[in-house]
This record gives structure tokens, sequence and C-alpha cells, in this order.
């Protein structure tokens, strides 16, 4: 949970200075304002990378040579980003640098929910295993541990396919991949599981008028079904020596929640289809919340308004309001600050790139902000 975000000179928002709510956090503004700006550089302080870029270049303000986002979660952790077009990204985590960056995601739980989001299950299966590793990793402690050394593994099989190497230096890595890819499996299947009982409820809760749709999970563990995964490798390396890669494994599984026993793009209309992501993640929310303890997530929601009607907007924050989650939404619909507690909670005004708290001042920061 985030106590204080500051930028300089990131996209279009010069400077910036947020103290945020607990809660909710909605964030207004016209297009090209700077809301989506704002979200990515929160992101950032989570992912260490952009949503939106593969370059940071494109972030850092066309002005200026380097951009700086700084955090404080609310136990009062520093965490501190810098991108400078002559040296680089430099991540800083409790004032030293950082050794991994998976230390930043432990230390940040974020998800991020793209105006795009209902087009989910129509993406490539790595948006899936995205979203379903980012909950075995915070829940199974072992699981990076088993990711890393199997995409390690993978990478030495490929390497030996590609060199045409021979089949038995090749098949040294079976063993690995094997060892690792079969706990991987375990930990999704099990966690997909509990992934289904806590999204049920709330998708009932977002979408009430579906109550009476049946949702079964569909796994598809990355090889055939019917043989296990060692035989499978042995049976297949002529195939993998054509493709110039290992074709099955972990790091080609799928998963869907099947609607009826259909695709969810094929039976829900657009705005279902986002209230069913956005229960998704929600579920995600209370299972690291009950599972972990972890009750300081960020959830960042862009463009709330894209696709969903007024009732809909409504009955998400208010279901947001009942998670143990801190919530950036960010719309371009000035109607929904009418929805926010005053309080508790907090609304921020984005204007071409300056951000503007309720009273209507403008909140930028002074530009010295790398601790
Ligand atoms: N590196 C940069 N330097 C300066 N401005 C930039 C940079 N990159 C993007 N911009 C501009 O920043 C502005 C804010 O973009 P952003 O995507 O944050 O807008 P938004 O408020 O999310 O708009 P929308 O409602 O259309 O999604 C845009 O005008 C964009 O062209
Ligand atoms: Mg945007």
């Amino acid at each position: 949970m985030l106590a204080q975000i500051r930028t300089l000179s990131f996209r279009n928002i010069k400077q910036a200075d947020i103290t945020p709510a607990q809660g909710i956090n909605l964030i207004i503004g016209e297009n090209g304002s700077g809301k989506t700006s704002l979200l990515e550089a929160i992101y950032m302080l989570a992912m260490g990378r952009s949503f939106r870029s593969r370059s940071l270049k494109n972030v850092v303000n066309h002005d200026e040579q380097r951009l700086t986002v700084f955090a404080r979660s609310l136990d009062q952790t520093p965490i501190g980003l810098q991108y400078d077009l002559a040296t680089g990204l430099q991540i800083r985590l409790n004032n030293a640098p950082l050794k991994r960056l998976s230390d930043l995601a432990t230390h940040l739980p974020l998800q991020f929910i793209p105006a795009n989001c209902h087009q989910f299950f129509e993406l490539g299966p790595k948006y899936r295993r995205r979203m379903v590793d980012w909950g075995v990793f915070h829940v199974e402690h072992q699981f990076n541990f088993h990711w890393q050394s199997y995409k390690k593994a993978l990478q030495q099989r490929n390497a030996a396919i590609k060199k045409l190497k021979p089949i038995k230096e090749i098949q040294l890595w079976d063993k690995y991949l094997v060892e690792h890819g079969l706990v991987i499996n375990a930990m999704r299947e099990r966690y997909l599981q509990t992934l289904l009982e806590y999204f049920l409820p709330l998708f009932h809760q977002l979408c009430p008028e579906l109550n009476d749709y049946q949702f079964n999970l569909r796994y598809l563990r990355g090889w055939n079904k019917d043989s296990d995964f060692a035989t499978y490798l042995i049976a297949h390396i002529e195939r993998d020596r054509a493709l110039g890669y290992t074709r099955s494994g972990a790091h080609a599984a799928d998963w869907s929640l099947r609607v009826n026993g259909a695709d969810p793009y094929e039976m829900l209309s657009r705005g279902q289809q986002k209230l069913f992501f956005l229960a998704l993640s929600m579920a995600q929310i209370l299972i690291l919340a009950e599972k972990k303890q972890l009750t300081s997530t960020v959830l960042l929601i862009d463009d709330l308004s894209s696709e969903l009607d007024w009732h809909h907007q409504n009955t998400v924050i208010n279901t947001l309001r009942s998670l143990p989650v801190q919530c950036f939404i960010s719309s371009t619909n000035e109607e929904l600050t009418g929805l926010i507690d005053q309080k508790k909670e907090k609304m921020f005004h984005v204007k071409h790139g300056v951000i503007f708290d309720r009273e209507g001042d403008a909140i930028n920061g002074d530009s010295d902000i790398v601790e």
C-alpha cells in the first residue's frame, strides 16, 4: 500500500506529489491529460518496467533527460526508480540498490487492469499464464525458484537444439524441465481451483444477471494430458529439432473459465467480459489476503468507464470498497466523482499533465525527490 507517490518528468506529467487514500483513489481527466501515465508510474514501482513501452526512452518527458518515480509504502519503506537516457535504469528499495525484480514484486503486490481487459480470453496464452503466475508467485513461496530454474533449463535446451547438438546433449536438460515443470504445474492447478472458488461469488455480485450460468475451469498444462512430461519430451524430440525450440512444457500452459461450456468471449457481452476480468483480479486480492495475510495489495484500473454502464461502475466501486486493496481508478467520466466518499476516499483531476486534488490545488511536488 502506498502512502506517497512522487514523479518527475514522467511522460506529460512534469512533476507530481500525491498522498493517496488507503482505499479508493479516482483519477479523472480528459483524453490525453495523463491518467494512464500516472497509473504507469505506479506500475513501474512494482514491476520495474512499463506496461506500454518496451523502451523507457519513450516514457521520459520529451523535454527532459531522465524520469524519476519515488514512493513510500505505508510502513515508510522508500522505493525509488530513475531512468536516465544516458545511464539507464536504477531502482532502489529501502535505500539499497535492487537485487532482483522479484523483490520489488514481493514488496508491492500490484495488479493492473488495462482498458481493453475484456479481450483477455481472446489474447494469447501468455497473458493468462501471467495472471495465474502472479497469484501463484505470491501464494507459493517456492514458485519463483522453480520458475527461474525451469526457464534456465529451457533456455539451455533451446540453445542446444539451435546449435544442432546431438540428441543426448539436448536431452541432458529434460530432467530439470521435468523436475521443475511438474511442481509448477501442480502449483498452477491448485491455485486455479482456488481462483475459481473465490471468483464465483464476486462475479455473481458484479453481474447478478448471469447467476445461473455454469463456470468450469479448463486447464491445459502444456503437454498432452494422456502422457507424462518426461515421455512426451522424448517422443517429440524430432519435432522440437525441426521447429528449432522446445514446443511443449510448463511454458506453454493455458487456461480458461468456460461459461456454459463455451469460451467467455463467445458467451458474454463486452461489459460482462470486463466484469469477468475484474472479478478474477478481485478474487486474487482476496486469495492473497486470506492465504498469505497480504492486505496491502494495489489495484490499478485504467478507464473503468469503458464498456461499463453507470450501474455496473457503481457496483464495481462498491465491491472494491469491501476488499483489502488500495485502488487507483482512472476515468474520463466526471460523474464518477459523485460516488466517492470524500471523508475516506480521494479524487484527483488531471489536466494537461498537472494533477489537482479535490480542492483544486495543483499538487506538483518540488523537483528534489531522489532519496
Ligand atoms: N514521453 C512523453 N513526453 C511527453 N508527453 C508524452 C510522452 N509520452 C506520451 N505523452 C503524452 O502524454 C499525454 C498523456 O497520455 P495518457 O495516455 O496518460 O493520457 P490519458 O489521460 O490516459 O488519456 P485517455 O483518456 O485518452 O486514455 C498524451 O498527450 C501523450 O501524447
Ligand atoms: Mg488512458
